[in-house]
C-alpha cells in the first residue's frame, strides 16, 4: 500500500541511480554532494518527507541516467548513514547496496575550527577521522576540532 502511493508520486525510472532511506531534510544536501544546482542536463527527482515505515519519513533522490562515483556515495554517507543505493538499468533494480562510512573524510568536509592549518593558505586538504558513525563524530587530523552536528554545512 505504501509502496504503491509512493510510484505514484514519481513514476519508475528507466535507468540511472535512486537513493532512497535519505535521513528526512537531507535531500537538498545530497543535490550539493552530487553537484546539482540549479542547472544539470540529467533528470532529477526530488522526494521529500515520503512517509516511511522503518524511518517514519524518508527523503529520496532519482538521477536519470547516471551513476556515482564511490568518492559521492561515501559524503551521502556522512549525512544519511542509511541510505541505499539503487541502479536501475531497464526499470530493473539492478544493485542495491548501503552507504558505508568511510574511515577517513578527506577535502570534501570544512574543518570548523578557522585557525586549523586546513583553513589557510597552506595547500593542506582537510582531514577528519570518522570517530563514531551513529551519531556521525568527525575528529580533525590537525587540530582535534570535533564536527558532530550541521555536518552537511561544512561541505566544501
Ligand atoms: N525505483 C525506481 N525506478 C525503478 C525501480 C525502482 O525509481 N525502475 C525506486 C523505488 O521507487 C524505490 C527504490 O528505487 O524507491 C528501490 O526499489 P525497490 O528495491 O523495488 O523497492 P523496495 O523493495 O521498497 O526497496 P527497499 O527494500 O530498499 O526499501
Ligand atoms: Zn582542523
Amino acid at each position: 500500500m505504501a509502496s504503491k502511493e509512493r510510484e505514484l508520486r514519481v513514476k519508475p525510472i528507466n535507468n540511472g541511480t535512486v537513493i532512497d532511506h535519505i535521513e528526512a531534510g537531507q535531500a537538498l544536501n545530497v543535490l550539493k554532494i552530487l553537484g546539482i544546482g540549479g542547472h544539470t542536463r540529467h533528470v532529477v527527482s526530488v522526494l521529500m518527507n515520503v512517509p516511511s515505515g522503518a524511518m517514519g519519513a524518508k527523503d529520496v533522490v532519482k538521477v536519470e541516467d547516471r551513476e556515482l562515483e564511490p568518492e559521492e556515495v561515501d559524503t551521502i554517507a556522512l549525512i544519511a548513514p542509511r541510505a541505499t543505493i539503487n541502479i536501475i538499468r531497464n526499470y530493473e533494480v539492478v544493485e542495491k547496496f548501503r552507504v558505508a562510512m568511510p574511515r577517513n573524510v578527506i577535502g570534501i568536509i570544512r574543518c570548523g575550527n578557522p585557525n586549523c592549518i586546513s583553513n589557510s593558505n597552506e595547500p593542506v586538504s582537510s582531514r577528519f577521522v570518522v570517530e563514531s558513525m551513529d551519531p556521525v563524530l568527525l575528529r580533525c587530523s590537525y587540530c582535534e576540532f570535533v564536527l558532530d552536528k550541521n555536518i552537511a554545512d561544512h561541505l566544501l
